[in-house]
């Protein structure tokens, strides 16, 4: 039977988000209905809420997540009732082109629930944020965004690995492939660049260099790992970042803020056979020019990492098991915890610099 729950939705363009009661229908074939424990707020979530991302409100918010599975439809193999999970964007197809070459980051067959999710009270379908909608009691998934985790971490901890904290550390990980000893570059420290931080000290970094514009955040990001922290408002990062490497450039730059001068620092920063991870989204409009012979000049690589280029069903289980063992504290990224109805304070919190993450707690 379909069931009513809360849910945080955005009704349009630039409106405050409301509490109103959803239905969630029953798992159809190949979906989950997940009982969700905890939800991180993420800047995405608010793009939405903006309208930056679409037109097509009224949204329901969320998509860090982490729960226990409640029901699922036909021909669900992969997860059961009582499950705990992890929720991810996309169920890979494993069939595709890209999925058979092992880049299932790049899969052309993803899919989400293909049941609506209803307003209880008009019946109006609703866009669930990144095909997960977890600011809510309850949500429906294709089983397929489902990864089952130990249970033994908590929810709050656990569903941050759905988005910014695995985008990070993916980045450094999987995309830049950070190596033991290597010097890596982190542009940018808000909990993307902090991930990158973390999972590159995981990768056994020896030096990890943080530039950011804020001061709060390089202090945060030492006590993730960094080693060295440069305030780019007052300090030119390249020039710094080649003295601390004896004028050759790091290994691995990580740019993780999304924008044209970070981007030209990135490039810039990287040792002449380094590789640049471009993690950071920019906006349609920006533009960056740089002269051909500088491009054609330096060798290693440029790469731009989608979601860390993770495999969730190998990567989300791993990360779980390494904070479990204490090797990789995850519960750092966690600022605050909150209910869910004080998502739209938290997006003013977010929007200010003040936290890493607020986690919706359920
Ligand atoms: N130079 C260096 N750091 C900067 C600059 C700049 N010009 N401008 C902003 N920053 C810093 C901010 O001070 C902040 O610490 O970048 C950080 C951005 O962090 P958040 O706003 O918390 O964003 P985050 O969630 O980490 O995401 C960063 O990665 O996946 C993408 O879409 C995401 O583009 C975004 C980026
Ligand atoms: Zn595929
Ligand atoms: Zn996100």
């Amino acid at each position: 039977m379909a069931q009513e729950v809360r849910g945080v939705i955005a009704p349009g363009r630039d409106a405050p988000v409301r509490i109103e009661p959803i239905v969630v229908p029953d798992p159809g074939p190949g979906e989950a209905v997940v009982r969700v424990q905890a939800c991180g707020v993420c800047h995405t979530d608010l793009h939405y809420r903006q309208g930056g991302i679409g037109d097509d409100f009224p949204y329901l918010l969320g998509h860090e997540a982490a729960g226990v599975v409640e029901s699922v439809g036909e021909g669900v193999a992969d997860v059961a009732p009582g499950d705990f999970v992890v929720l991810n964007w996309r169920a890979v197809c494993g069939r595709c082109r890209a999925c058979r070459r092992g880049r299932p980051w790049y899969c052309f067959d993803t899919h989400n629930a293909g049941q609506r999710m209803t307003l209880a009270d008009s019946g109006r379908e609703l866009s669930p944020a990144l095909g997960i909608g977890a600011f809510a009691e309850k949500t429906l998934v294709a089983a397929g965004q489902c990864t089952k985790v130990d249970p033994a971490v908590s929810p709050q901890v656990a569903g941050l690995l759905g988005c910014g904290v695995m985008a990070g550390i993916g980045a450094a990980v999987n995309t830049g492939n950070v190596g033991r000893g290597d010097t890596v570059a982190v542009i940018g420290c808000g909990g993307v660049g902090d991930a990158a931080i973390a999972g590159s000290r995981l990768a056994g970094a020896a030096r990890i260099i943080a530039v950011d514009i804020d001061d709060r955040k390089l202090d945060t990001a030492r006590a993730m790992g960094a080693t060295h922290t440069v305030n780019s408002r007052d300090t030119d990062p390249v020039t710094a970042i080649r003295e601390l490497t004896g004028g050759f450039g790091a290994d691995v730059v990580i740019e993780a803020v999304g924008r044209p001068e970070t981007y030209r620092q990135a490039f810039y920063a990287r040792d002449l056979a380094g590789t640049v991870v471009l993690v950071g989204v920019p906006t349609p409009e920006m533009r960056l020019e740089l002269p051909l012979l500088d491009v054609f000049g330096r060798g290693g690589a440029l790469k731009s990492s989608w979601y860390g280029d993770c495999l969730p069903s190998r990567d989300f289980p791993m990360l779980v098991d390494l904070h479990l063992q204490g090797r990789l504290d995850l519960a750092a990224f966690v600022t605050e915890t909150i209910r869910l109805d004080e998502v739209e304070q938290a997006f003013d919190r977010m929007h200010a610099g003040d936290v890493l993450r607020s986690v919706v707690v359920l």
